[in-house]
């Protein structure tokens, strides 16, 4: 590494911060219509003159804004990814990233003591932080497209009902309900997630709520109700300890019919857990404020097969864009 790269990531909590206030600032979004000088800018956003042009500089700079003859106006990348109207908005996580900046100044402190630096509590407690949390979730997922990948590489032609574990705002699910009509989905989550859940569907797929049940669960203490073809748990094993994990895979077996899918989507780590990168620092995150970490393709199979799992794959998605990999295993034929 030479000295640009290391400095570049030292420092990288600035340009984070920059990028994260000019969004919440809104100054992405008055900018969607027509280029505007630092006056207009200041004015349509409530601030100060002076300021408001040093953070669209740095904006400038960072290559989300361009300025001429002191006129700033958007790059493409800041309107396909920033602006609230676009289909790949990623505003949402980065939203949810400014609001847990906090958490990050408990590293030092977590790491001496092991302890979370927040609550567990997976963000029900208080019905904003639920929506910041959920909609960072779709967010995400839209704008890097891995909803829609997942479901073109499944292969779903004879399951007839799926149901997404800890599904969240549906992403996923409306995405394999696209790519085979003939499915139907259970999203079984928790209940301040599934108030927004059900808001994000109503507001952008209301046809796919035909299709989906909405069913109010706790994996951790309750049972799958019924049977189904396939289960998908994407992003839920990080938040999860070892003991917790192998317990939630041995629901899942019993509520799979025999021959049946099971699909985990996550940072699927290298024996080492150095490797992708991307899931060795999200993993300081998740111990900040979950009970969980990013676990090694050699654990989650271990969880799997003693709970009963054959043909126990991995499948990498392509990085980038991905961080993540898939593992798929299948309930064997003769188990009931
Ligand atoms: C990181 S989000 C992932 C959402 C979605 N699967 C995705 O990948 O976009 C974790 C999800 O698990 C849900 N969850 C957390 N703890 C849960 C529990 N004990 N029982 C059911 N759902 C839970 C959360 O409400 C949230 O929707």
């Amino acid at each position: 590494m030479d000295f640009a790269e290391l400095a570049a990531l030292a420092s990288g909590h600035a340009e984070a911060r920059a990028i994260q206030t000019a969004l919440k600032l809104g100054i992405f979004d008055m900018l969607e219509r027509s280029p505007l000088d630092d006056a207009a800018l200041a004015a349509a956003i409530s601030a100060n003159r002076r300021a408001t042009a040093l953070i669209a500089n740095a904006m400038v700079a960072l290559g989300l804004l361009d300025e001429r003859t002191n006129r700033y106006s958007l790059t493409e990348a800041a309107r396909r990814y920033l602006l609230r109207s676009s289909g790949e908005y990623l505003g949402g996580l980065i939203l949810f990233d400014e609001a847990i900046f906090q958490t990050w100044t408990n590293l030092e402190q977590t790491i001496r003591s092991g302890l979370p630096a927040r609550p567990t509590d997976m963000f029900q407690s208080r019905p904003e932080e639920t929506e910041r949390f959920i909609r960072a979730m779709d967010s995400l997922t839209r704008a890097r497209g891995d909803a829609a990948y997942v479901a073109d590489r499944l292969d779903l032609s004879n399951v007839s009902t799926i149901a997404d574990i800890g599904g969240g705002p549906g992403t996923y699910t409306v995405a394999m309900l696209r790519r085979w009509p003939h499915l139907r989905a259970t999203i079984y989550d928790l209940p301040a997630t599934l108030e927004v859940a059900r808001k994000i569907l109503g507001e952008r797929e209301p046809a796919s709520l035909a299709r989906i049940d909405l069913v109010r669960f706790d994996y951790l203490y309750d049972d799958v109700p019924g049977r189904c073809g396939a289960l998908f748990m994407s992003n839920i094993i990080h938040n999860e300890d070892e003991t917790d994990n192998a317990q939630v895979l041995r629901k899942c077996f019993r509520a799979l019919e025999p021959g049946g899918l099971m699909i985990i989507k996550d940072h699927i780590m290298n024996a080492a857990l150095t490797e992708p990168r991307a899931g060795a620092i999200f993993a300081l995150y998740l111990l900040m404020a979950t009970r969980g970490r990013d676990y090694s393709f050699d654990e989650v199979s271990r969880w799997l097969g003693e709970a009963g799992f054959v043909e126990i794959q991995l499948k990498a998605l392509p990085s980038p864009p991905f961080t993540s990999s898939m593992v798929i295993a299948r309930k064997p034929l003769g188990k009931i």
